[in-house]
């Protein structure tokens, strides 16, 4: 029994499968593509929501320091990414990778992780662009009935309710658009995310641009609030604190390794998309905070849209910067829906192939190139979601998800390098295992600091995952 939950895929025979032309995803993507598809995929709530609260509530004007840790911890993960991406350039990402180094139940378990991530991520960005999009309807002077514009339940001090609202439709809206761009095919969701990656990139670079001038160096003192006696309010601690709460910023560079499959040139691509799209980010984030901070005190910050304060507060000088910023916002939330939504559903495609899921999940239409079903099922799933619950709830669990997967990416580059030395490496993570293992540290210390929510709902989580397992995937596992 202990055998079988452990039997690995042959990395050959991974590559092999995948190189098979009936493996129907298509190569269209070059290393330009992949590079908009990871600013797609990761510039989003993190920087047009969540960067004022942290500056108001833990970090101060540091929060530009927490934003350099952060990227430090994403470029050591993307740095092992990278190289599974270049060596193992499939599209099940961590699946297909510590299926090959971890076996079977291991694989699952991080497959059914990585579900979770890029489900839950893509709820809570979907909430978020319902919650700019109402904001911009009001500002037309629409405002849509309060029994369709909040989840069904909110979650208060550990205290679940209904909010009175049947679900959030907005939120169901995006993702069905999304959806639709999707079944067109990857060319025309790249296409698309192109468009919305330079419209927000754009507007970034116009409100760190114009807003230069509008510093008052004033609101920079004390750069590093002193801490007010309670751990993670201001000081070091807070610095650190927000580092954990803008880590969110970054997440999505990882769906990007989901698309190798569908990639031209893997092996030099991936890690240049990868590394090259978190470097981008981390300027453009470091940026966009040392502004808004220098514009606004940063005890004033903690509002649903930062951004458009720090405009407000310019007067006349940059109000016609203000319909840009809500527009580069909705613009910029909905390709991470796109890319996270992609990634999701290579996931459920991959992990089908396998037959851990019914095969069903892995038929791809022979026109589009699409997973078809996986992209319906990664749709609803999260259409029902994102229409249900709060975006607090869904926060947590998206950055306890993706700091295990993280870890665990760390973890088998190690492994690997020591059980399959001779494979092709065109890409490798340097002084492993020292950077690796760093990387693991750093994500695992950074989960225990997570509230005790999240690890009793990634526990449910990993138990629903363990008896879908047992009941399906053991049994119809291609490998057996
Ligand atoms: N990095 C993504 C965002 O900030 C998840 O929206």
């Amino acid at each position: 029994m202990l055998d079988k939950l452990f039997r690995k895929k042959d990395v050959a025979t991974i590559l092999e499968e995948a190189s098979r032309s009936n493996s129907g995803l298509k190569r269209n993507l070059s290393a330009a593509n992949l590079v908009t598809l990871g600013i797609g995929a990761i510039v989003g709530a993190g920087i047009f929501v969540i960067t004022g609260q942290a500056a108001a509530d833990y970090a101060g004007p540091g929060l530009t320091i927490s934003f350099a840790i952060s990227a430090v911890v994403c470029v050591l993960a993307g740095l092992c990414y990278s190289e599974f991406a270049a060596m193992i350039p499939v599209s099940g990402s961590v699946y297909s990778y510590s299926y090959a180094t971890m076996g079977e139940l291991l694989a699952w378990f991080i497959g059914w992780t990585l579900i979770l991530e890029y489900l839950f991520a893509c709820s809570a960005v979907s909430v978020g662009w319902s919650g700019y999009m109402i904001s911009l309807l009001e500002s037309w002077g629409i405002t849509l009935p309060g029994q369709i514009s909040q989840s069904t339940f909110y979650y208060d001090n550990g205290q679940w309710g209904l909010t009175g609202s049947f679900f959030n439709l907005p939120a169901v809206f995006i993702v069905a658009v999304v959806w639709a761009l999707l079944m067109g095919g990857i060319k025309q969701s790249a296409f698309i995310n192109n468009i919305i990656v330079v419209i927000k990139v754009c507007v970034i670079l116009l409100f760190i641009g114009f807003g230069l001038s509008y510093i008052d160096t004033s609101n920079w003192t004390p750069y590093i609030p002193e801490n007010t006696g309670q751990y993670g309010h201001y000081g070091w601690s807070g610095i650190l604190r927000g580092a954990g709460i803008v880590f969110f910023a970054f997440l999505g560079f990882d769906a990007l390794s989901t698309a190798a499959q569908e990639t031209r040139n893997p092996q030099k691509d991936m890690p240049r998309g990868i590394l090259i799209s978190l470097l981008v980010c981390a300027l453009l984030y470091v940026g966009v905070t040392a502004v808004l901070t220098g514009i606004v005190k940063y005890d004033e910050l903690s509002v649903p849209a930062p951004i458009a304060l720090a405009i407000d507060r310019t007067g006349e000088g940059l109000s016609w910067l203000s319909p840009l910023i809500k527009l580069g916002a909705i613009a910029g939330l909905s390709s991470v829906i796109l890319v996270m939504t992609l990634g999701q559903s290579r996931i459920y495609f991959a992990i089908a192939k396998d037959r851990l899921l019914p095969p069903v999940l892995s038929k791809v239409n022979s026109q589009t190139g699409v997973p078809q079903n996986a992209t319906i099922l990664s749709s609803v799933l999260t259409g029902i979601i994102a229409g249900l619950f709060p975006l607090q709830v869904l926060n947590e669990l998206v950055s306890i998800g993706t700091l295990l997967a993280f870890s665990i990416v760390c973890i088998s580059v190690v492994i690997l390098r020591r059980t399959r030395p001779e494979l092709n490496r065109p890409f490798k993570t340097p002084f492993s295992p020292v950077l690796p293992l760093l990387g693991a540290a750093i994500c695992l210390v950074q989960m225990i600091f997570l509230p005790g929510a999240a690890w009793v709902r990634l526990t449910g989580w990993t138990l629903i995952g363990l008896v879908i397992y047992f009941f399906y995937g053991f049994k119809h596992s291609r490998l057996r």
